[in-house]
């Protein structure tokens, strides 16, 4: 029974190391685990968008696990469409290939096909979605008979498949109606995602959405609207057996629970 250990929102950085205290306990957690590969799903960094040494710092404890691993990248990688300060671009796709390798992948593990997905190109309209989106109907062809799990940085919804822009929190709705198009009518059966820092999975219509809690720091309610699932740190163990998973989201011993409104101030000043 294969296993993959999902992981996110570690936001990593040897200049700002306010969250570093719960790298080692992850690292242990996992190593204690009999894991095939572990899924980074985003904001490995704190600020990887802009600063290259949070990139290679990043990478380099991703590597240092001791496990095959692969990430897609989150909005703090890679930036973002519409972002006026950190726009998703052409030199920021390059930095993080550089250091984690292609930003969309696939893997067959068992039965299943896993695909990773970069969801900061969800909308751009430009030649890097345009790139994404003709692998993944690639990608989905080839999957031929087996169960498919997505893996991306940001939900594409927070509480409804057909819920208006939710702005910053999740996929816009245009890339959104044709990625659920494409996941309903093939044999998707997980879609998971990090970017939230809560806890969540729900099924609807035979399809697993999971979202997998940060290693990093919590969200307190100045700073995000209030939002289905569990605000704790963590990790998600998926086991795979034949065409089903079972999904377990899980506590991490040793995780302290910093909020980043305390240090928001340091770590993510004001522009
Ligand atoms: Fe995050
Ligand atoms: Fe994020």
């Amino acid at each position: 029974m294969p296993r993959v250990l999902q992981i996110s929102d570690s936001h990593l950085s040897s200049a700002k190391p306010h969250f570093a205290p719960n790298w080692p306990p992850l690292h242990r957690w996992i190593e204690a685990q009999d894991a095939a590969l572990v899924v980074h799903t985003g904001d490995v960094t704190v600020d990887g968008a802009d600063q290259e040494q949070d990139m290679r710092h990043g990478a380099d404890m991703l590597h240092g696990l001791g496990k095959p691993a692969l990430a897609v990248p989150g909005n703090h990688d890679v930036g973002e469409v519409g972002n006026p300060y950190q726009p998703v671009n052409g030199e920021r796709l390059d930095r993080w290939r550089r250091h984690f390798g292609q930003d969309y992948w696939l893997r067959d593990v068992g039965e299943w096909r896993l695909i990773g997905l970069n969801s900061m190109v969800f909308g751009q309209d430009g030649p890097d979605e345009a790139a994404q989106r003709a692998w993944l109907d690639q990608a989905m062809e080839g999957a031929g008979d087996r169960p498919v799990a997505w893996f991306m940085h940001q939900p594409l919804f927070i509480a409804h498949p057909d819920e208006p822009d939710t702005g910053y929190w999740s996929v816009k709705p245009e890339p959104r109606r044709d990625l659920l198009a494409l996941a309903r009518r093939s044999n998707v059966r997980l879609i998971s995602s990090g970017h939230l820092h809560k806890a969540h999975h729900e099924e609807i219509d035979g399809l697993h959405y999971v979202w997998c809690p940060s290693s990093g720091f919590l969200v307190g309610p100045a700073l995000q609207p209030e939002l289905s699932g569990e605000a704790k740190l963590g990790a998600v163990i998926l086991d795979f057996e034949g065409p089903e998973v079972t999904i377990t989201v899980s506590e991490v011993e040793g995780l302290r629970d910093f909020w980043i409104d305390d240090v928001k101030h340091e770590v993510y000043p004001p522009r």
